[in-house]
């Protein structure tokens, strides 16, 4: 097994995407959670199993109390320096069913770093408190680096990247491949369905992470419906044709309707313009779904979205039992929670508690 510590940054750093993931994973269990493809497809399955578990377990009081006290001596630290709503609650919620204790740092302003302490020792500050960080950052690659540094400590707890950047916001497609997998249940399940992604793509960091995971998937096509100033980054075109998967772009979100499974929209990153305003000046009219485009979709295809929304959904779409989104979120909870017990090891405790007795 490749261990983190014996690897010096700049290696470690200079490795592609696939290179990294076998430092990441132990024989039987992922050690952090940082890049979306670190996970395979066994991996995923199994992760799906478990958050189906989880979510069952969690219907009864019993099984609720079982899942609190799974990981009541440990504690979590949520280091979220960028903003979040969903993203933090959802991590809330998911150590609070696992029976975790948490503590936040939301802003640096309150924080060491307003002093000029690093990164890094704010990170190894959070390690002596905690056994869990799971941390949203600004900066592509900081949770990468962090786990890093832990790993030359002497408590090299595991990391969750909550979001990193433009780059990765691997929870995320998790909970978006466990939402795909849970609507496509009845219908053999992931593979050989087409996603059509929606939006900004060059700066939505789920899209890119979503691309990945869905490259483990047979016969699935993927594609991109954007403008040109918003479109996918050749970075994931390349990953996706050395996955030899079939892919394309466009202008036209009604015109690939039709075929869509699943439609993945997306926001406007604006947060990144290099300068203020710049993205207002595209024209996102026709990448938004309203009502009218429902009758374009397959009546079995369901429509995603990562939130925070503004007008690529319309509101009138909510109640359509296609629109996903809500369940998507809440999907979010249980597969963080499964994703922390596998990070804790607790897998297969986990399956082997019988469902009834709960
Ligand atoms: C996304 C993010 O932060 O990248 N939000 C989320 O975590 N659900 C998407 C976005 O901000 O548009």
């Amino acid at each position: 097994m490749k261990r983190l510590e014996q690897v010096a940054w700049q290696e470690f750093q200079a490795l592609s995407l696939e290179e990294k993931a076998p430092y990441l994973s132990d024989k039987n269990k992922p050690l952090h959670a940082l890049i979306a493809q670190q996970f395979d497809r066994g991996q995923l399955d199994k992760l799906n199993e478990l958050t189906t578990k989880i979510r069952q377990l969690a219907k009864s009081k019993t099984g609720n109390d079982y899942l609190q006290s799974l990981l009541s001596h440990k504690r979590a630290m949520l280091y979220f320096t960028q903003p979040s709503t969903r993203t933090f609650l959802s991590f809330c919620s998911a150590c609070e069913i696992l029976g975790i204790r948490i503590g936040e740092v939301r802003n640096t302003a309150t924080s060491s770093e307003f002093k000029g302490e690093s990164q890094e020792d704010s990170v190894r500050t959070f390690s002596s408190y905690f056994d869990l960080i799971i941390m949203r950052s600004q900066m592509g690659g900081l949770a990468e680096r962090m786990a890093w540094v832990l790993s030359n400590t002497t408590r090299p707890v595991p990391i969750i990247n909550a979001g990193s950047g433009k780059d990765q916001h691997p929870t995320q497609a998790l909970l978006d491949i466990y939402t795909l997998q849970r609507s496509f249940e009845n219908r053999g399940g992931i593979d050989h369905k087409s996603i059509v992604f929606v939006g900004d793509l060059r700066r939505g960091r789920t899209v890119r992470s979503l691309s990945a995971l869905l490259t483990h998937y047979t016969g699935v096509k993927q594609y991109f419906v954007a403008p040109d100033a918003l479109q996918i980054s050749t970075d994931i075109t390349t990953e996706l044709d050395a996955a030899g998967v079939q892919w394309e772009t466009s202008h036209s979100m009604s015109e690939l309707l039709p075929e869509a499974d699943a439609l993945y929209v997306t926001r406007v990153q604006d947060e990144w313009d290099a300068e203020q305003g710049e993205s207002s000046q595209i024209d996102i009219s026709e990448y938004c779904f309203t009502r009218d485009h429902l009758d374009l979709l397959k009546p079995d295809g369901i429509i995603m979205h990562p939130f925070p929304r503004r007008t690529e959904i319309s509101h009138d779409v909510d109640s359509d039992p296609r629109a996903m989104y809500w369940r998507q979120m809440r999907n979010g909870m249980w597969v963080r929670s499964a994703l922390i017990a596998s990070l804790f090891g607790l897998r297969e405790q986990l399956m082997n508690y019988p469902t009834e007795s709960a």
